[in-house]
């Protein structure tokens, strides 16, 4: 390009404003696309009706009525958004007496920062799609029917603080990958199937301060790295067979 220009500040000017106004104009287009194709409130609202289907029954109609597709989705008995990007960032359905099962379509939530569903009667295993849920801080499925074993994937949640997977109906072993939550405060296995070691790898949860474990299958010896975790003030595992 030739800058045919009597001053230095008037060629950087003619010079460097055509580049500057191409980055602008990508800019703009990369956000258009970006808004035409990225979720919103209408995405979380038809991913909580899809949830409502997979309940089988709902004793009290708390949702029956209450879950309506003309009702705006941040009104929703259970549900609460967040003022910034107007999205689900809390699910509250505990004590419910709720029979259900988790569809795919609840990992749509991308920005659910709480998921609380204890004491209910939810059931089966947990969808993948899950992991999506990046934001999660909070997880709470304790006091339900879940089976299987717990998904590797759970040491996916990078922000997730709290953990209470109690009393459900988990088999297999402690998936060594738990060892991967930076963030994890609170960890509830209490009451499930779950047998074999604790794994080492709980001894990198450098946050963790509440561990329970009671009531399962556990055997083996308490890991030597539990010895790392500097903030542990409750550590419980009555009714294993593991050795202190
Ligand atoms: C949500 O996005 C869809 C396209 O994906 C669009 O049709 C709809 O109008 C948007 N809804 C809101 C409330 O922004
Ligand atoms: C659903 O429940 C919420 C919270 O109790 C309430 O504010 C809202 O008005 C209810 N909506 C309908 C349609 O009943
Ligand atoms: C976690 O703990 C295991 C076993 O104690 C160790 O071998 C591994 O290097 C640790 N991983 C990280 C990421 O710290
Ligand atoms: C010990 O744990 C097993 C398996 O969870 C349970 O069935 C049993 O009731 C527990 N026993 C006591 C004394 O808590
Ligand atoms: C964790 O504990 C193990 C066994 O007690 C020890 O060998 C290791 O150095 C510790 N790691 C850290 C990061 O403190």
């Amino acid at each position: 390009m030739i800058c045919i220009t009597p001053t230095p500040n008037l060629m950087a000017k003619t010079c460097f404003l055509p580049p500057l106004m191409f980055m602008l104009l990508l800019f703009v287009t990369f956000r258009a696309t970006l808004s035409k194709n990225s979720p919103n409130i209408t995405t979380d609202q038809s991913a909580l009706l899809v949830f409502k289907s997979h309940i089988t029954h709902d004793p009290h109609n708390l949702l029956e009525t209450n879950w309506s597709a003309s009702s705006s989705v941040c009104n929703l008995i259970g549900v609460t958004c967040g003022s910034k990007h107007h999205r689900v960032t809390a699910l509250d359905l505990s004590s419910m007496d709720l029979t259900g099962t988790i569809p795919s379509q609840l990992g749509s939530l991308s920005f659910l920062a709480s998921l609380d569903i204890h004491q209910n009667n939810f059931h089966g295993s947990l969808p993948t799609e899950l992991t999506n849920l990046h934001r999660l801080k909070y997880l709470n499925f304790g006091n339900n029917n879940f089976d299987g074993e717990i998904p590797l994937w759970f040491g996916y949640f990078p922000r997730i603080q709290s953990l209470f997977l109690y009393m459900n109906k988990f088999t297999g072993v402690i998936p060594s990958t738990l060892g991967n939550l930076p963030k994890l405060e609170t960890l509830s296995l209490y009451d499930n199937n779950l047998k074999g070691q604790i794994p080492m790898t709980i001894g990198n949860l450098s946050n963790l301060k509440w561990l329970f474990m009671d009531d399962n299958f556990f055997t083996g010896v308490v890991p030597s790295t539990l010895g790392n975790l500097s903030k542990l003030e409750t550590l419980s595992f009555y009714n294993n067979s593991v050795k202190g």
